[in-house]
């Protein structure tokens, strides 16, 4: 998927390095710190800027952010190598008390019909309280959602 096949109005955070561009859109994620176990020296939530792509080779951090389970993470490589690829087919899990993660080529649709947003992970709420819906905010916790 190239950077400009990707419809992501949230993006607020770029990062640029060898090979790789990396957009972090903190609406969408959740802490659940796979990233963080994933690239301990790469992602470090107590420093600003809190990603350092420079700290580890493209191939390692494309990785690492493919264990992102909201898309709060991606990466567009711009090195030739290969982009993403969507699981197939699409998988959705849900989890203990949480929300359902979805893995594969995601088109989400308004009321309207216009696509939203193209992705290969989100993480949609389903306990009705996010107030980000239809993707998790981490409300399910505070609410005490019991799946
Ligand atoms: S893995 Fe994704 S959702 Fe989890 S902390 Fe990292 S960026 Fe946020
Ligand atoms: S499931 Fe996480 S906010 Fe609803």
């Amino acid at each position: 998927m190239s950077a400009e096949q990707r419809h992501k109005p949230d993006v607020l955070k770029q990062y640029e390095s060898h090979g790789i561009v990396v957009h972090w859109e903190p609406k969408l994620c959740i802490h659940v710190s796979n990233c963080v176990r994933a690239l301990p020296h790469v992602f470090k939530p107590d420093t600003r800027p809190w990603i350092n792509i420079e700290a580890d080779s493209a191939d390692e951090v494309a990785t690492a952010i493919e264990m992102c389970p909201t898309g709060a993470l991606s990466y567009v490589r711009t090195d030739g190598a290969p982009q993403e690829t969507p699981a197939s087919p699409t998988q959705v899990q849900p989890r203990p008390n949480g929300p359902l993660f979805v893995r594969g080529a995601v088109e989400m649709i308004d009321a309207e019909g216009n696509v939203t947003r193209k992705a290969t992970r989100v993480a949609l709420c389903r306990c009705g309280q996010s107030s980000n819906k239809p993707y998790c905010d981490l409300s399910h916790r505070a609410a005490g959602f019991r799946s």
